[in-house]
């Protein structure tokens, strides 16, 4: 969004004018989170008059095969991008409409390259004005009601399957057509800008997880609290997987922009300043991130290391999480696990419940939008606070990894752990991540910047 008030918030009287709200939008919502930042989302403006929407396809190339397998990590930043979009529609009076599109439920259809087909969207969104919504309210499903169990960071959670509330959402006949209505929210489109991951080293903050209403999770959506320990161990073992598995390294390798002249060091991807990586390493391993020759010794002898820390690290045992969690300092940060209820998601609708098996996720897509939408929101919850995430999906990328974390949290047969976060304030500078839609430098130097 170029500037809060470039679009007059109270007078959109020409189509024009709402056409170009579209653009400010599109713009913020670009400044979500992604894996990897590939940013797989192409938004484009249709329709006419003041029918204009905005629908959102999926990039193949911007999806991670190897990595992200079941689409999971794609779906919750598309949600991510659903939610930054609603606060900047919010912040001018607006409520943005979703409608979830038969598309998103079919991306194992999709090509493995390639540019994003605009015939086959995933979601459609329009704005409405809040003083016309509290009319057509009645006829739209309330997606989101406040999760009355709190998340403490003093006291642990008790990793407990949560109780059935009574339905909140009327069953819908075709959920891949059914149109939800934002909440009011309490972000700001300036949370939605400077919003960052921070992978450095994070200090305790025990208090910000004991009121999470302004997050306002569904029913089907808990937080889990993981213990230091576990933490630290889930994540070695998830790395070495990384590591020994080829394609997932291979992907990952591409993803990663290690020094300024890589071309697309102000696109997408991972820098070596966002992965905290010190210059001297960075100079060291970014050739193997330009020049495809040297990435097959890189593998072999990433493999090697990885496979080798697996099989130590999977002789290990832990003691019992409430131990471990009534142990963790204060000055630790928070370890944290969004689990959605399949069951519950899905809310005893059938139709809901295929929807959820067929889906490699575990919960059907346009629930998985809905969590990636609320994972936006304690994203945000956190950096409102002065608080950085470091998220830590590696815990269930990985089969051993994801297996422990499960028997750690006690998770029963409907529950599916659908992103790991650590948060706390962060002891350095929060880097500033590229976006495609960054202002690029002039084209003279960026072939300055080039290969
Ligand atoms: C669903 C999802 C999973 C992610 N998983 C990881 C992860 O495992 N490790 C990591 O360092 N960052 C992870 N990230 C963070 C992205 O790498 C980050 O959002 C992206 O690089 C853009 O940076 P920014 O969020 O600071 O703007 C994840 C982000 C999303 C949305």
């Amino acid at each position: 969004m170029n500037d809060d008030q470039s679009t007059t918030d109270d007078d959109l009287r020409t189509v024009d004018d709402l056409r170009a709200l579209l653009g400010d939008l599109v713009l913020l919502a670009s400044r979500s989170p992604s894996p990897h930042n590939t940013q797989p989302w192409s938004p484009r403006v249709v329709g006419s008059g003041e029918g204009l929407a905005v629908e959102v396809a999926v990039v193949p190339s911007r999806t991670l095969p190897a990595g992200d397998p079941s689409f999971r990590d794609v779906v919750l930043s598309l949600g991510a991008w659903i939610e930054s979009f609603s606060i900047g529609a919010a912040a001018h009076g607006y409520d943005a409409v979703v409608e979830t599109l038969p598309a998103l439920s079919l991306l194992q259809e999709l090509p493995i390259s390639g540019r994003a087909d605009p015939a086959k969207p995933v979601f459609r969104v329009h704005l409405v004005a809040r003083t016309l919504q509290a009319d057509a309210d009645h006829t739209l499903p309330v997606p989101v009601v406040a999760d009355p169990r709190p998340v403490a960071n003093s006291a642990p959670v008790t990793p407990v399957t949560p109780v059935a509330p009574e339905p909140t959402r009327p069953p819908t006949a075709d959920p891949a057509r059914e149109a939800t209505a934002a909440p009011p929210t309490p972000f700001t489109p300036d949370d939605v800008r400077n919003r960052a991951v921070y992978r450095g080293r994070l200090a305790g903050h025990p208090e910000t997880w004991n009121d999470l209403s302004d997050v306002d999770l569904p029913p089907w959506l808990s937080l889990r609290r993981l213990d230091d320990r576990a933490m630290a161990y889930l994540s070695r073992l998830g790395i070495a997987f990384t590591a020994s598995r080829r394609s997932v390294a291979r992907e990952l390798l591409q993803w990663l922009r290690l020094d300024a002249r890589h071309p697309r060091y102000l696109l997408d991807g991972m820098t070596d300043v966002m992965l905290g990586i010190p210059a001297p390493l960075a100079r060291l391993a970014a050739p193997a991130t330009r020049r495809t020759g040297l990435r097959d010794p890189v593998l072999a002898l990433a493999g090697a290391i990885g496979r080798g820390a697996e099989s130590l690290e999977r002789a290990r045992s832990l003691r019992p999480l409430a131990l471990s969690l009534a142990e963790s300092s204060t000055e630790s940060p928070t370890h944290l696990v969004l689990v959605a209820n399949a069951r519950l998601a899905a809310a005893d609708d059938t139709t809901r419940i295929t929807a959820a098996m067929d889906s490699r996720i575990g919960v059907s897509e346009p629930d998985a939008l809905q969590a990636g939408r609320a994972l936006q929101r304690l994203w945000l919850h956190a950096h409102s606070r002065g608080l950085s995430v470091s998220p830590h999906s590696e815990l269930i990328d990985s089969p051993l990894a994801h297996g422990l974390l499960r028997k750690r949290l006690s998770l029963g047969r409907s529950d599916v752990a659908l992103s790991v976060f650590s948060v706390g304030v962060a002891l350095g500078d929060v880097p500033r991540s590229p976006r495609l839609t960054d202002p690029q430098p002039p084209s003279g130097r960026r072939a300055e910047l080039g290969p």
